[in-house]
């Protein structure tokens, strides 16, 4: 068969969430494993809102992951964050980007920014250091249909952000919805989109079909099938406007099979072969290494990594299990064989 290897610039991740404490030493050599490095959300708990807290994290990673893997740090928007820290933690090299979560989207999100008027100064100075702005980009008003919320969360905030902001990087974070994607598509160099593997595999059906299943559930929540093929089309357009970033949201099993069960889908271990996949249903490998590797650094004005990759087509089983001490997580694509392997 044709194509039976791949090999690629080093990659890197450009949404990750690392946890803290026990469950980052179980999940970031995941990550280490297969990118260079990784934008590193910083919704934990408390968030990390200074530049010593980021200096910390960044040290307990590298601790965590050894040599070889560089973690990014991110600073996490609050209505009260000052702009001139922002800008300082970013020159120092500690700070590469700051995300906004609106208060209440999603896990970790309770300090979240509550209206976008709050940060204004601080969105200003990130425009004139060339920071980037990440953002989770869901309305949180309850009667917004959850299924509706990217969508709504475009007109409502996004457009005006955009507008009143031009020179400002921003980047819309996982996103699962065709206007998303036409959106994006539409701005200028400034503005770019992270996709995940399970936003371009699964629609809402892979939830909600044959019993709840809590695996497959994150926010933003996985939509219906137009905008999965939507997202699909978007990453392997070309485009350099779409970029790689998994997302990988650990959650203990026992907090996602719950009568409350958290949002986030553990795709670490499997994040390469998952994307290439799609890539390669596609007929487009030859797309692959700009979505993975080039496209990313090139928007953060960051170098190129050096070195390379290789992905194999053969069938891999992915576990149905990891544990780690006391902690027990359950992969994405679970118990399933996907087509492609990560050699190293
Ligand atoms: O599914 C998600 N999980 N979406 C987010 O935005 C946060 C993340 C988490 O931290 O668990
Ligand atoms: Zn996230």
């Amino acid at each position: 068969m044709a194509n039976t290897k791949l090999t690629i610039r080093r990659p890197d991740d450009w949404h990750v969430h690392l946890r803290d404490g026990a469950m980052l030493q179980a999940v970031a050599p995941y990550t280490a494993r297969q990118f260079a490095r990784a934008i590193v959300m910083p919704n934990l708990s408390p968030p990390v809102t200074s530049i010593d807290a980021a200096r910390a994290y960044r040290e307990r990673i590298v601790a965590a992951t050894g040599p070889g893997f560089t973690p990014l740090m991110v600073a996490y928007l609050t209505d009260w964050i000052d702009g001139a820290m922002l800008a300082e933690g970013h020159a120092a090299g500690v700070f590469t980007a700051a995300k906004l979560y609106p208060a209440h989207a999603t896990t970790g999100s309770a300090h979240g920014v509550t209206d976008v008027a709050h940060i204004r100064a601080a969105l200003e100075a990130m425009q004139r250091a060339g920071m980037p702005l990440l953002v989770h980009g869901e309305v949180t008003d309850p009667d917004v249909d959850v299924f509706d919320r990217e969508a709504v969360f475009i007109g409502r905030t996004l457009a005006a952000l955009v507008r009143d902001f031009p020179g400002l990087k921003v980047v819309f974070e996982h996103i699962t919805t065709e206007e998303a994607a036409q959106f994006v598509a539409a701005q200028g160099n400034n503005v770019a989109a992270t996709i995940t593997p399970q936003h371009l595999h699964i629609n809402r059906n892979a939830m909600l079909v044959g019993g709840i299943r809590p695996h497959a559930y994150c926010l933003p929540v996985a939509k219906r099938e137009k905008h999965r093929l939507a997202l699909r089309k978007a990453a392997t357009s070309g485009s350099a406007k779409f970029f790689l970033g998994t997302d990988t949201a650990p959650h203990r099993v026992e907090t996602k099979e719950s009568a409350c069960g958290c949002a986030g889908i553990f795709n670490a271990p499997f994040a390469l072969e998952s994307y290439v996949t799609v890539f390669d249903q596609e007929g487009a490998l030859d797309r692959f290494e700009a979505f993975a590797s080039e496209n990313g650094p090139r928007f953060y004005g960051l170098p190129l990594n050096e070195g390379t990759i290789t992905l194999e087509r053969n069938a891999v089983q992915v576990p149905e299990r990891y544990a780690h001490a006391d902690i027990s997580l359950v992969p994405f694509h679970a118990g399933e064989t996907l087509d492609w392997c990560f050699v190293g």
